[in-house]
């Protein structure tokens, strides 16, 4: 069923690039990720990543990439040379707006000196570490494969490079963590002065080993506690939550992921990629073949849903509402996001029920704590 007819060309676009390789499978990890490197050498699969932007040219139209992401994956596991190709292959086809964020996804153990050199000088302005605990026995129980001391060696190396924007990733609530060591993760953070923080709490996704083992999170109580925790020690160092999992000072937020917010569209590119896409009819979201193989064979096979009208209130409050000061409605109008009557049906019994503010659309404290309430008034 159709909405309405869009206008893509004034819709802001970003670009995913998914970099599947890890050394180890993390037990906590749903991500599409493959330990295999022999499943598609990385010319392979820089080449299928290649094909599948040129291919995809119809769905990026007039417009050009707010912000580049390389995740994964590790994409710090392949060649500094493959991230120059892909960059300068981008600038080539001249789909990259100036002052354009490219972010890199690191983890501790590849930060070096050589590398980050050759990754910035190719085009990288952004990095984000992921570091998820400082404290080597909660590493231990999340089985990661970098020590405490890889993240301490690596901010010391990232320390000697200024302009560029730095973000770490931390996970809370996990099995056995305790408050005094989540406390000293958010302290030590602090220490670093690094301004933007990705701050998940551990979900055990099934298909984990963490799920097969059935391991626990936390009780309610004990997660309650670390968010204090965290929210008292940042904002005392004017580091300010502005998404459900995003914390920075200055209001130097992520532009990729506030674009995903913002319900811009993101093509996704490597396997098992996902976008979303709007043309003059439809709003699509389309994921690519997942093994690395299967990608590198057919990079422009992907299954497509649309979104329709039933839904797309729901999709649209899912991602609005994530972002905790709200979003204007100049704002919306500005971006081009669509607003359908009964979304505005919607707002108002969300009022009603004070978990929505009144003239900017905005979760109240209340409608943020319970976002899940909030955001099925949509539904
Ligand atoms: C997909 S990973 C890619 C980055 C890199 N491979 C790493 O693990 O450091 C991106 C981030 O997702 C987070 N993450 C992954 N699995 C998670 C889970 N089950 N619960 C919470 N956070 C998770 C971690 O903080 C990680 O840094
Ligand atoms: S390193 Fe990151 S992407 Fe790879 S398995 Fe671990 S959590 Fe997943």
């Amino acid at each position: 069923m159709s909405l309405k007819k869009f206008t893509p060309n004034k819709i802001p676009i970003s670009l995913y690039i998914h970099l599947p390789w890890c050394e180890k499978k993390c037990p906590y990890c749903d991500f599409n990720i493959s330990i295999d490197r022999s499943d598609g050498d990385e010319d392979r699969l820089m080449k299928a990543i290649f094909y599948d932007i040129e291919f995809s040219k119809k769905y990026i139209g007039e417009r050009r990439f707010s912000s580049i992401y390389f995740g994964g994956g590790t994409p710090s596991l392949v060649s500094s040379t493959m991230v120059g190709s892909i960059i300068n292959k981008l600038n080539e086809m001249r789909i990259v707006q100036q002052g354009c964020e490219i972010n890199f996804e690191l983890n501790p153990k590849e930060v070096t000196k050589d590398y980050l050199t050759k990754i910035i000088d190719s085009g990288i302005n952004r990095v984000s570490l992921g570091i998820q605990s400082f404290d080597q026995s909660t590493l231990n129980s999340l089985e990661r494969n970098h020590t405490s001391h890889d993240s301490f060696q690596a901010l010391e190396i990232l320390s000697g490079f200024k302009g560029i924007e730095t973000s770490i990733d931390l996970i809370y609530g996990i099995m056995d963590q305790s408050l005094s060591s989540f406390r000293s993760d958010i302290e030590t953070f602090c220490l670093y002065k690094i301004n933007h923080l990705s701050l998940y709490q551990l979900t055990i996704e099934p298909n984990t080993i963490f799920f097969k083992k059935e391991l626990k999170i936390p009780e309610d109580s004990i997660i309650e506690s670390m968010e204090s925790i965290a929210g008292e020690i940042l904002n005392k160092n004017n580091i300010y939550q502005y998404e459900v999992s995003s914390w920075s000072r200055d209001n130097r937020y992520s532009k990729h992921n506030m674009n995903y917010w913002m319900y811009g569209d993101y093509l996704g590119v490597g396997p098992g990629a996902h976008s979303k896409i709007t043309t003059e009819e439809s709003i699509k979201r389309m994921v690519k073949l997942k093994k690395v193989n299967s990608y590198i064979k057919d990079p422009n096979k992907s299954s497509t849903t649309e979104i329709d009208s039933f839904s797309y209130d729901l999709d649209l409050a899912m991602n609005l509402l994530r972002i905790k000061n709200g979003v204007s409605f100049g704002e919306l109008k500005n971006r081009n996001i669509y607003i359908t009557n009964s979304f505005k049906e919607k707002i108002l019994q969300g009022i009603d029920k004070g978990l929505l503010e009144k003239n900017t659309l905005k979760a109240t404290s209340k409608g943020y704590k319970f976002l899940n309430d909030t955001v099925n008034i949509f539904s």
